[in-house]
């Protein structure tokens, strides 16, 4: 075969795929596991959005809106922008391929932070860009350093605020003198996918920071609604942005990339105002509860503004990663992340969260590690 894998593709290393749940509890000869690994919303989805989906179904033999018009429409409304001021995807996931896509060529520069969610670099890559990688200071972005990588070269900055996996936030009045400071030319992407489980004091005013760009660098909103809004599976996440960097994305967009389903479910979602209301507080009060009962442990869980934790279990995460398994509850370990003694952990039900804190008790036990 005489198959030509470009460098750049043949360099990059796809997404770890996690194993279905019952491939994973065949292996390992459990039932009934929880998984506490990926950040879901463990309460299941809006019933209102079951409903929209059942009552859509015989609606699957025409195209979608390829403008999502209605959705687009009730996010403006709910968020107070344009509707031309916002670009929905296949997730945000797709959301971030769009804006690699659209302003990154080959030998373009991006910055982005070690570690931060894995797909910014990976797109990268794809368009043969190069990464520049600023590893974290004190578990949240390294400002200054970043501001000392941007050369003529920069595109994009990435930014998850918070952060995944520490779950930090940068402090408003940091981000403002960051942002002051970036040359006009580099878009900066602030990554908000867990912004719903952040106190509003530590928001930053993003519908100012997308219009009042004169002077400024652009900066683009993510957010998605595979977290708070409960509906990963269907796959919805939008971009808020000026109405010139939106009609750049549109250009590299397929026109259907939001399939009915999701365009249905996620305006039911936006809609359950109770819904989305009850997980943000009991989101808030897992978090408390876990971070207290973990350091009873002898962890330490690190402050999290997000529905997950990075817990630091004072021995190897891989090994207790694999011991948790065998107990049914799946979790991730953070050593590829470069924390060789450290789990990431959602906040669970109540259930959940209970059986992880036995199961943590019981393995640190058995691993002799507290
Ligand atoms: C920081 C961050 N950004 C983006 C995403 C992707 O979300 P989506 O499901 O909308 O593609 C995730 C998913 O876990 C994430 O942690």
């Amino acid at each position: 075969m005489k198959l030509r894998i470009p460098d750049n593709i043949e360099a990059i290393t796809p997404y770890p795929p996690g194993k279905p749940l019952d491939e994973l509890e065949r292996e390992y000869g459990i039932t009934h596991s929880i998984k506490l690994a990926s950040n879901e919303n463990p309460w299941g989805p809006s019933p209102a959005v079951v409903r929209a989906l059942r009552s859509e179904l015989l609606g699957l033999h025409r195209y979608p809106d390829g403008s999502c018009y209605k959705l687009v429409q009730a996010i403006a409304e709910k968020l107070g922008v344009d509707g031309s001021e916002i670009v929905l995807g296949n997730g945000s996931n797709e959301v971030i391929e769009f804006l690699v896509k659209a302003f990154v060529t080959e030998g373009d520069e991006v910055i982005t932070s070690h570690p931060s969610f894995l797909m910014y670099q990976k797109f990268v890559q794809m368009r043969g860009g190069i990464n520049y990688i600023v590893p974290l200071k004190d578990m949240g972005h390294d400002l200054g350093v970043i501001k000392e990588m941007i050369s003529e070269k920069t595109r994009l900055i990435f930014l998850d605020n918070p952060n995944n996996p520490t779950g930090a936030v940068i402090k408003p009045v940091d981000l403002y003198t960051f942002l002051s400071e970036v040359p006009e030319s580099v878009v900066v992407v602030l990554d908000e996918a867990y912004i719903d489980f952040v106190d509003s004091s530590l928001q930053v005013d993003i519908f100012s920071l997308i219009r009042n760009v004169e002077g400024r660098c652009p900066v683009v909103s993510l957010r998605t609604f595979s977290k708070a809004y409960g509906i990963p599976g269907l796959r919805v996440g939008f971009g808020i942005m000026s109405k010139v960097i939106a009609e750049c994305l549109h250009k590299v967009r397929q026109p259907f990339n939001v399939n009915q389903m999701a365009q249905v479910g996620a305006l039911a979602a936006l809609e359950d105002e109770d819904y989305y209301q009850g997980t943000l507080d009991r989101t808030q009060k897992g978090r408390e509860y876990l971070s207290q009962e973990v350091g009873r442990l002898g962890c330490v869980a690190y402050p999290s503004h997000t529905n997950f934790f990075l817990i630091d279990v004072k021995g190897n995460a891989d090994k207790l990663y694999e011991a948790m398994l065998y107990k049914g509850v799946i979790i991730r370990s953070m050593s590829a992340y470069g924390f060789e003694n450290c789990i990431r952990v959602t906040v669970g039900t109540e259930e959940e969260n209970n059986r992880f804190l036995g199961a943590l008790g019981d393995c640190l036990g058995e691993l002799g590690y507290v």
